[in-house]
């Protein structure tokens, strides 16, 4: 026992440099990610810098608009289990309405899956790792080429493998580009024309400000990392996967400063998510009325394992699942669902036609 104060005083004091020296092993990853090379930094940002150049000069060519279109931005590094069901999905529309971009994580094989999924569906893609900021590389990648590709994606929808579409082409189209009714956040008198059309297109992307492991989350890289750009009252949480309007997409790709921040490492893996974070609070920080705070994309976190949400087996998909897994509170339906284990293909495609598309 230590009882003399002055003791006492000199060993904490001594415990102090020697906890300086420890403190790199205590707080080294529990599970680290390689950084992202800085060769893909620089192919990224040249690509980012042509997309939103582009983006500047075709905007002038506002007269003669063609029709708006959806842009599919399939984040995958796996095969695409429910291309069958997706194929149903866009084959019931007009092609003109769409467009299908793939980022495939290069080390796995995903083969093309056919149908209206083409080899040209496939971008320049680099590899992606859980929980790390290679996956909001890959998603800035996607809209980056989208933009360029064509001047008509007017939505950019982020989907992963693990995605189903809860509704047709012809539902999710309509909700998306010309329903007045379909988001209930929006105020009828800002956001439409006399005909109904929507003029002022809002974000579909969810962006919590209140979540118990936000705190751990915005100091995962440092108690100051994140510092001066992200005070913790801007910091935000959210689901990985949305919807963001053209314009929102641009803000992404032109974004440096915040990126500067969110692609440092993170101490420990299981803390991290950068992907969780990064499109709400830039978002929030840019433009927090352009966004309808929800997201389109149903998961279920209850009993979630490893940070993974609930994953759907086959004898769980029924008719009432699909019913259940549509209804919001924030719109009139959700338009996609995660996850679902791959071997749900088959009870999905059985109601494809019957209840998922019929509407
Ligand atoms: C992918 O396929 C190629 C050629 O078929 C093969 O050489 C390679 O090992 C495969 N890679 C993986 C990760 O399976
Ligand atoms: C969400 O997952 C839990 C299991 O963790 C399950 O009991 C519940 O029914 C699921 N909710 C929906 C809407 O499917
Ligand atoms: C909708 O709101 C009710 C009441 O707050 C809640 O119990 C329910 O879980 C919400 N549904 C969804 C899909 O968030």
């Amino acid at each position: 026992m230590v009882s003399n104060p002055f003791i006492l005083s000199f060993t904490l004091l001594l415990s102090l440099p020697i906890l300086f020296l420890l403190a790199p092993r205590i707080f080294l990853p529990s599970n680290p990610v390689p950084p992202i090379p800085p060769d893909d930094e620089v192919h990224d940002l040249s690509l980012f810098n042509r997309a939103s150049s582009s983006a500047v000069s075709l905007s002038h060519l506002s007269s003669s608009r063609p029709k708006l279109k959806i842009a599919f931005l399939f984040l995958t590094n796996s095969d695409l289990h429910f291309s069958p069901l997706w194929n149903r999905f866009f084959a019931k529309s007009n092609k003109n309405l769409y467009n299908i971009y793939i980022h495939a994580d290069p080390t796995v094989n995903v083969s093309v899956p056919g149908g209206v999924f083409h080899a040209n569906n496939f971008i320049t893609s680099k590899r992606t790792y859980r929980a790390s900021p290679t996956l909001v590389s890959a998603a800035r990648r996607l809209m980056a080429t989208a933009i360029l590709d064509d001047p008509a994606n007017a939505f950019f929808a982020l989907i992963s493998q693990h995605c189903i579409p809860l509704h047709s082409f012809k539902y999710t189209y309509h909700s998306l580009i010309s329903s007045s009714t379909f988001d209930y956040s929006s105020s009828p008198t800002e956001s439409t024309t006399e005909s109904g059309i929507r003029v002022k297109y809002k974000s579909f992307i969810e962006i919590k400000s209140r979540d118990k492991r936000l705190w751990k989350r915005y100091t995962a890289r440092g108690r100051y990392a994140m510092m001066p750009e992200v005070p913790f009252e801007k910091f935000r949480g959210g689901s990985q996967f949305f919807v963001l309007t053209r314009k929102h997409a641009l803000t992404v790709i032109k974004d440096r400063t915040l990126w500067r921040k969110f692609k440092k490492p993170c101490y420990r893996a299981d803390e991290c998510y950068p992907e969780e974070h990064y499109f709400p609070t830039l978002l929030s920080m840019r433009d927090p009325n352009g966004c309808t705070h929800y997201t389109l994309t149903r998961v279920n976190w209850t009993g979630t394992v490893n940070g993974h949400p609930y994953t759907y087996r086959p004898f769980e998909v029924s008719p009432q699942l699909i019913q259940q897994l549509r209804q919001s509170n924030n719109s009139q339906s959700y338009l996609f669902a995660r996850k679902f284990t791959p071997d749900c293909l088959k009870p999905l495609m059985k109601m494809a036609d019957s209840l998922i598309f019929r509407d």
